[in-house]
């Protein structure tokens, strides 16, 4: 057995933090011994019946003897004097720390109390408790998975704060580190107002007259409300007491968020009371992903008992080969279009409702920013968007950066959108959309005279300088992409005359629809789109649409898995997409479009997919960027086809969310697929092909390919880093196992 952290650790107040404090230590061998201090001789008894500590004492200055790690879990109130008490006993070396939840006051008391033994004392606090208090309720496991505040001063020895830090981390905690100040304002505001407000909601109510009568009625919101109020009002008067600044200072902040919402009651001001409620929804729902570094979406569904399984909130897919694709599948809506429609809502006079609105992370993203800017969005429920549009020169300075999270496609339009506002803005975004080049589009919008500079190589953060006059250009786009194209007219709706930018290829053509939707004039001729600025857009209803890239990936498995039959409803069809249906075909996929109409000005379709035998084939260059987020899923067909599929002309691939080309040519390899990478494309030969264990680097696209290939693989194939398949395709896990797809998400 190795070492253990301490020799002895003794406790000082023996109630549930302390208690498990000891019962921590022991259950992971980080003491030789353990004993405590207590002034009750009835606490020591039942810690001692209990197992919890070895020994205790109800002289202070003798419990502490020996020892090389004290803890002091007694009220904030008490502890310059138990502190005083127990100096006397400490060994030269001995380390004390404390779990107070007030840090400021207890770092006087220590200072005053311990002298020159003060270097020594690490304050810490653990954020975590139960209702139930007493040694008896001691949990070894308290603080797994919570968070522990250590607030060491300048006088604090490193080596001490080390040591403390040790400890917690070996109890299974996060252990942060931050300024005594901050650490109490943090508090004061999320935990000590919050008891305040309980507290003082039940004792107002319970003041009123025939107080039983009230709580007769008081129904589940009460209770969620008030549960905190039955905390321990000792420890409470304490900590009240003890953080007094800061806690005047957070109802301070209360009381003028109160008025504003009294305010907007008074006057009935709708639109100032959604705009508060929805603010609150989406600031819980992004607090609650931040905590359990999941997904905004299941945050929003308040899903909160996922947070604290980190398993599930970076799944992996457990593939099992085999099986079919059957039935209707009714695929979540598009993700360049639910993009746009909060985007151009948000600009537009009046108010906007979208219909089939993807509540998908990346779409979150732009709608968050909006809100960040002021705009006042209620949704999505069940794909339902309302947008209170603020007009084209509406928006406010957001408070801080806006956050795009995975998406490329909200970092480059809002880029565009933004360069022509009156106030500076910073985009920033997740691991890999920092990776991600952003020089394209700002170089366009600095010739029209936008301030904007880029970070490392050109990529994210992105910062625009608010104020900067724009002037229209013509733009001969160097590379075939959409969101060159939408940031450069977008720009445009700001620039003084006609801004117009030449595809060399053609692109998606949702931005120019829409505007066009949104009463928005764009001029197009050929492979030129253009815009005058200054215009007016006017709000309408939006019905987005299914979104093929979502539908490729049972356009494929249902292609390769023998006996499938998939119909795929409502599947946006817009000619600048359908790459995909093109290229199957042409290696002999069976795929039909029934019931084919117009969707408010984008075309639509039911498609129908029947599995066929495959053959490889060159794939038409001109046909790579109206199919360019489909290739994952098409290597996957590839290697199902007879013979050689080959692809060139597709270098845009290695800039996507991951470097598509070579991600999958690491999963094929994986599954023994012949392969050649080049640097444009790839040659895949199809065939048999094995499991294996593929990396999808944080990809969606890459992961939900490699779900549809357990169809042919024979073996078992597990996919790693799943979480961000909820940009795009939320509930794809539950959608394919429906549909036949041994999908197991662990
Ligand atoms: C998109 C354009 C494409 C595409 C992306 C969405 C859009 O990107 O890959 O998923 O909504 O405009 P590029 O413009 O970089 O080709």
């Amino acid at each position: 057995m190795s070492e253990p952290l301490f020799n002895r650790i003794a406790i000082i107040g023996l109630g549930l933090i302390g208690g498990s404090f000891a019962a921590a230590a022991r259950e992971n061998g980080l003491a030789r011994s353990i004993v405590a201090g207590s002034r009750s001789a009835r606490t020591l008894e039942q810690g001692i019946a209990l197992g919890v500590v070895d020994d205790g004492s109800q002289d202070l200055a003798e419990a502490v003897k020996g020892a090389d790690l004290v803890f002091v879990s007694t009220p904030v109130s008490a502890m310059g004097k138990v502190l005083a008490a127990l100096k006397p006993g400490l060994s030269r070396t001995a380390i004390v720390t404390d779990g107070g939840s007030v840090k400021g006051n207890v770092i006087s008391a220590a200072r005053q109390a311990l002298g020159e033994h003060y270097s020594r004392f690490v304050p810490g606090h653990p954020i975590a408790g139960k209702e139930k208090s007493g040694v008896s309720a001691a949990d070894a496991t308290l603080y797994r998975d919570h968070r522990v505040i250590l607030t060491p001063t300048d006088d604090t020895d490193p080596a001490a704060t080390a040591k403390v830090r040790a400890i917690w981390t070996a109890m299974g905690a996060e252990v942060l580190q931050m300024s005594p100040q901050y650490h109490d304002q943090v508090l004061a505001e999320t935990s000590h107002l919050p008891h305040l407000l309980a507290f003082s909601l039940v004792d107002t109510l319970a003041r009123q007259g025939d107080s039983n009568e009230i709580f007769r009625y008081a129904a589940g919101g009460f209770r969620d409300f008030t549960r905190i109020a039955s905390s321990d009002p000792v420890m409470w008067h304490d900590i009240f007491r003890e953080n007094k600044a800061a806690l005047l200072q957070a109802l301070g902040l209360f009381s003028d968020g109160i008025d504003r919402f009294r305010d907007a009651v008074e006057k009935g001001d709708s639109d100032a009371l959604m705009g508060i409620m929805t603010r609150a929804n989406s600031a819980r729902a992004h607090f609650m992903a931040m905590n359990g570094r999941t997904s905004y979406t299941r945050a929003q569904l308040g899903e909160d008992s996922i947070m604290t399984d980190s398993s599930k909130a970076n799944p992996t897919y457990l593939m099992t080969p085999g099986g079919k694709l059957n039935g209707r599948i009714r695929v979540p809506g598009d993700k360049s279009m639910s993009h746009r429609s909060i985007m151009l809502g948000s600009l537009a006079d009046g108010v906007t409702e979208v219909e089939g609105f993807l509540e998908g992370e990346d779409a979150l993203a732009t709608l968050q920013a909006f809100r960040d800017m002021g705009v006042v969005i209620e949704g999505p429920a069940n794909g339902q968007v309302t947008i209170h549009g603020v007009g084209l020169n509406g928006l406010k300075a957001p408070e801080k950066p806006l956050y795009m999270g995975n998406s490329g496609t909200s970092m480059r339009l809002l880029t565009g959108l933004l360069a022509g506002q009156a106030f500076d803005v910073e985009l920033t975004g997740d691991a890999s959309l920092s990776k991600r080049p952003m020089e394209r589009v700002a170089k366009p919008l600095r010739e029209m005279g936008a301030q904007i500079t880029t970070g490392n190589e050109g990529r994210p953060p992105v910062r625009i300088r608010g104020g900067q006059p724009l002037k229209a250009i013509h733009y001969d786009l160097p590379m075939a992409s959409a969101q060159v194209k939408s940031a450069v007219l977008l720009g445009g709706l700001y620039a003084e005359g006609e801004t117009s930018v030449t595809e060399p290829a053609p692109t998606r053509d949702h931005t120019e629809r829409m505007l066009g939707g949104f009463g928005y004039a764009v001029r197009r001729d050929g492979a030129t789109s253009a815009v005058n600025g200054g215009g007016k857009l006017t709000a309408c209803k939006l019905e987005v649409p299914a979104d093929i890239s979502s539908a490729a990936f049972f356009l494929v498995g249902a292609s390769i898995a023998e006996g499938s039959d998939v119909t795929l409803p409502h599947v946006g069809i817009n000619p600048t997409r359908t790459g995909v249906i093109d290229i199957l075909k042409l290696m002999g996929a069976d795929i039909r479009l029934e019931n084919q109409r117009d969707a408010g000005g984008e075309p639509v379709a039911d498609i129908v997919v029947k599995s066929a035998p495959l053959k490889g084939i060159v794939i038409p260059e001109a046909l790579v960027p109206l199919a360019i987020d489909e290739f994952p899923a098409i290597f996957i067909a590839a290697a199902c086809a007879e013979g050689d599929t080959i692809l060139h002309g597709a270098e845009e691939l290695r800039v996507k969310e991951s470097d598509r080309i070579q991600v999958m040519a690491d999963g094929l390899a994986a599954l023994g697929v012949d392969h050649e990478v080049f640097d444009d494309g790839i040659r895949i030969t199809g065939g048999a092909f094995g499991g294996g264990e593929v990396q999808s680097h944080g990809d969606h696209r890459i992961a939900m390919s490699f779900a549809m290939a357990a169809l042919r693989a024979n073996g078992p194939i597990t996919i790693h880093d799943c979480a961000n398949v909820a940009t795009s395709f939320p509930g794809f896990a539950q959608l394919a196992g429906h549909a036949g797809l041994n999908l197991e998400v662990k």
